[in-house]
């Protein structure tokens, strides 16, 4: 009879045990709960770490007041510059994982600038938490208007002969517009002088005023001067041709079919950030992505968005992962 005395101690133990393993458990889910339940609480920022008026800071301003609908608080642009956009996205890393610091980061800042940065400071894949896909963007070859080539044929000619004489605009090392057309300095076996900004916005400025020769740029930031004729497209980097710029052709069409580019943002939050409040930023993100407000002027400026089932947590997890190790093989320099 004293195994069975023994025996009904055991299960004794092992019941207080379990309580006792699952104590953190039950306190966790009230906590849990009544975060997500008294979330937000305050106004959040959303860090945009390239200048004001460029595609990124364009896109954030879009999306910021109608999550901001959803959320019940104000949803506050930061516009934190530099290094390619890797400063803000720095900070946006270390920044406390509550919910209330958020990055629109994209295939340059979360993808590209690994392959361009041996210490970048962070890693897009562990870092960060995503949060939604926001926008897929083509990206195009633009020229200031005088550049003395009528089309992509007579560009490349021009600036393989020329490519001591030229330069060409970006937002800094780890952009989308630097590793676009890095990609095609490769492609064309050139190597333009460099001229960096701390955003699009800025850069085609300079391109307007005839100060810099060419920049490749996502195309919410392109359309406009592409249509009052103040700048030039030679081609759209993409397997077909935009809507908001149909005379412009594809890479493809007009003779470089290996310039193939495709740019994205995206909002991400810091590591660590609770599951609960992830949730409750998605749905200000997917909610904002089906209003009006963002779709027209979005898709107007060549930008598309991404259908529902494009923008799970999940999705923009598997993208960061399949884009990391594409721009590593995309930007190694070719052997000599
Ligand atoms: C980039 O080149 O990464 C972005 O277009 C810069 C910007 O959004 O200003």
């Amino acid at each position: 009879m004293l195994w069975f005395a023994q025996a009904t101690a055991l299960r004794r133990m092992a019941t207080v045990m379990a309580a006792i393993m699952a104590f953190p458990l039950l306190l966790a889910e009230p906590a849990a709960a009544e975060r997500a339940s008294s979330y937000p609480s305050r106004p959040l920022r959303l860090i945009v770490p390239f200048a004001k008026g460029g595609p990124t800071d364009v896109v954030a301003r879009l999306i910021s007041p109608e999550m901001a609908k959803s959320l019940g608080q104000p949803v506050v642009v930061e516009n934190i510059v530099g290094a390619g956009g890797t400063i803000g996205t720095l900070r946006a890393a270390q920044a406390a994982p509550d919910g209330y610091t958020l990055i629109l980061g994209h295939m340059g800042t979360h993808a590209a600038a690994v392959a361009l940065y041996p210490g970048l400071g962070y890693r897009p894949d562990v870092d960060f938490v995503p949060v939604a896909l926001v926008a897929r963007m083509p990206v195009l070859l633009l020229a200031r208007r005088q550049f003395p080539a009528a089309n992509l044929a007579e560009f490349v000619a021009y600036v393989r002969s020329h490519q001591d004489r030229i330069n060409v605009a970006h937002a800094g090392v780890g952009s989308v517009s630097y590793a676009s057309c890095m990609l095609l300095n490769h492609l064309l076996d050139i190597n333009p002088t460099g001229v960096p900004f701390s955003g699009t916005g800025p850069a085609m400025d300079a391109l307007v005023a005839g100060q810099v020769d060419y920049m490749c740029d996502q195309i919410v930031n392109a359309v406009l001067p592409l249509r009052t004729e103040v700048i030039k497209a030679y081609a759209v980097a993409g397997a077909d041709r935009d809507p908001s710029v149909p005379s412009v052709p594809t890479a493809a069409e007009a003779g470089l079919p290996q310039f193939q580019v495709e740019a994205w943002n995206a909002v991400f939050a810091p590591k660590d950030t609770p599951p609960e409040v992830i949730a409750i930023l998605n749905a200000a993100v997917v909610q904002a992505l089906d209003r009006p407000e963002v779709r027209e002027p979005m898709v107007g400026l060549g930008g598309v968005v991404p259908p529902r089932d494009q923008r799970t947590p999940a999705v923009l997890a598997a993208l960061v992962s399949s884009e990391l190790p594409k721009w590593r093989q995309a930007l190694k320099r070719p052997a000599p």
